[in-house]
């Protein structure tokens, strides 16, 4: 499976510019089969209140930005996950999604609000669930969702292959995390990072795709950037730290 993540700066307050500048850096996309896109890519982040917000949210099901990543998928015959600013009735979620050349087949809402997040959005409301793509078992967490490792660990119990982790990182800590996720987990992550300044906030880059080794097998700088690499889905099915340690089953869950 060939895996991508574009990182790019999402245009706060206009989604066709937004899209137009997606529009050139799919371009450079040749062959992959799952593309992961920043954390509310559709809006932008820094909103000066939650009248600018849900003015900025789309439903899922009525999304421009969406019908854009759909023909994206078509052309390229793959997947996309991505951030979303979610407007469902008078709530906003800060969502991400996945999609393919059919329309939407995944959906969380993140469950952990960054900041001013929470004078915005409603806390995540649909657990942490799990969908397939091609055979592979895919979970979604979206940015500061990284600073809680339950939610790492309860996606692979449930033997999920990949997690795809839509982000607009400020604080410099979550990109050396990662690859310990990935490790202590045995499963492959794909942080997709955004760049760019928004009033006081400048977003770290650098996004990154790790193996069940903890390998960093790609890492992004900090400007616009597509980065991709070929995985062994494999990899993530074998818990076998030595040949007499499974990473799970060796797990004291009579102590904890
Ligand atoms: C974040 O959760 N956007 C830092």
């Amino acid at each position: 499976m060939k895996l991508s993540t574009l990182q790019f700066a999402p245009v706060l307050g206009d989604l066709n510019q937004t899209i137009d500048r997606l529009e050139k850096l799919f371009h450079s996309i040749r062959e992959t089969d799952l593309i992961v896109l920043p954390e509310l890519a559709n809006s932008g982040y820094n909103f000066e209140s939650k009248e600018q917000a849900f003015a900025l949210a789309e439903e899922v099901k009525e999304s421009q930005f969406i019908q854009f990543l759909q023909k994206k998928c078509e052309h390229l015959d793959c997947a996309i996950a991505t951030g979303f600013c979610e407007r469902e009735g008078e709530k906003l979620y800060n969502s991400s999604v996945l999609l393919d050349k059919n329309g939407v087949f995944g959906h969380y809402r993140k469950l952990h609000l960054f900041m001013n997040e929470k004078a915005i959005f409603e806390k995540g409301d649909l657990g942490l669930p799990i969908f397939q793509y091609q055979g592979i078992k895919i979970g979604m967490l979206v940015c500061f969702d990284w600073m809680f490792p339950e939610v790492w660990r309860k996606l692979a119990l449930q033997s999920v292959d990949l997690i795809v982790h839509p982000s607009n990182l400020v604080l410099p800590y979550a990109q050396s995390v990662i690859p310990s996720y990935a490790l202590v987990n045995r499963i492959f992550i794909a942080t997709a990072n955004r760049t760019g300044k928004e009033g006081e906030l400048e977003f770290t880059g650098q996004s990154i795709i790790a193996n069940p080794k903890g390998e960093v097998m790609k890492r992004a700088a900090q400007k616009e950037e597509i980065i991709e690499c070929e995985i062994d889905i494999q990899q993530a099915r074998n818990k076998m730290i030595t040949p007499l340690n499974d990473a799970f089953e060796d797990r004291r869950t009579d102590i904890y």
